[in-house]
């Protein structure tokens, strides 16, 4: 029987929504009591440096609303650690951000950028937030996350997601077998391993698959699902099938 697989949603889309007119609705705080009502696992909300999206101020309100685990992705900025202390998140996710970028494009450089994030790392750890970095599943991204002392790596699965929307099935074949190789890698040496970026209904099975793997982050796709059949139905049913594929 594999461990149980937790599904961590993240509501930054319907701040995305709400921000487009400027007013309060819809409220990403309705989201996250919706996903604990249904059985969401956790809360992902990713304070970028440009609050595209999730705000300051819906931090706290997020956390007063649900007792479930929030996980902050941020930047390795001064800022965001103050923000990250402030607030004391569950889990802290540390991502690569670029101004420019339509979403989170590729891993964090973990191995490249040791000494910027080495500091952050600890004094999150040191406040009893559990750190996470986002990487590419890559070897020396493990090593250096290892090196670092994050309890946690999220793998990326854009380029996993990528293939399978292009019909690439041995594009799709090789990056399933580099994240569950990784994933295998990251459990032996006590890194729990997660996963995320551009899952769907459609490719969420194999990801789901991989023993080792804890957690899934969720976000675009269950909340463009969700004006379709509601958030509640959009939650459910990637649940049944992540449950299903363990
Ligand atoms: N995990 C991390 C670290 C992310 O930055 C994001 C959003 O880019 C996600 C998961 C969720 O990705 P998506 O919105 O494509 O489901």
């Amino acid at each position: 029987m594999n461990r149980p697989l937790r599904l961590g949603v993240n509501i930054d889309h319907v701040a995305t929504i709400r921000n487009a007119r400027g007013g309060d609705h819809p409220d990403p705080v309705r989201a996250a009591e919706i996903v604990a009502r249904v059985g969401g696992d956790g809360i992902t909300a990713h304070l970028r440096e440009d609050r595209r999206h999730i705000r300051d101020a819906d931090l706290k309100r997020i956390q007063d609303a649900t007792d479930l685990p929030l996980n902050l992705e941020m930047a390795a900025t001064e800022e965001m650690l103050e923000i990250a202390l402030r607030h004391s998140p569950h889990a802290a996710c540390i991502v690569p951000e670029k101004r420019e970028e339509r979403t989170t494009e590729g891993g964090l450089d973990a191995a490249g950028q040791h000494n910027t994030l080495a500091p952050i790392v600890w004094k999150l750890r040191d406040n009893g937030i559990r750190v996470s970095l986002f990487i590419e599943a890559d070897e020396r991204q493990l090593d250096a996350a290892l090196k670092l002392g994050a309890e946690v790596v999220e793998f990326h699965t854009g380029e996993y997601a990528h293939a399978h929307l292009d019909g690439d099935s041995e594009k799709v074949a090789r990056e399933l077998k580099r994240i569950s190789d990784m994933a295998a890698l990251a459990a032996k040496n006590g890194i729990e391993p997660h996963a995320g970026h551009g899952l769907t209904y459609e490719n969420v099975q194999p990801i789901a698959a991989i023993p080792q793997i804890a957690e899934l982050n969720i976000g675009h796709y269950l909340v463009g699902e969700a004006v379709f059949v509601g958030l509640e139905h959009a939650v459910r049913h990637m649940r049944e099938l992540m449950d299903e594929a363990r």
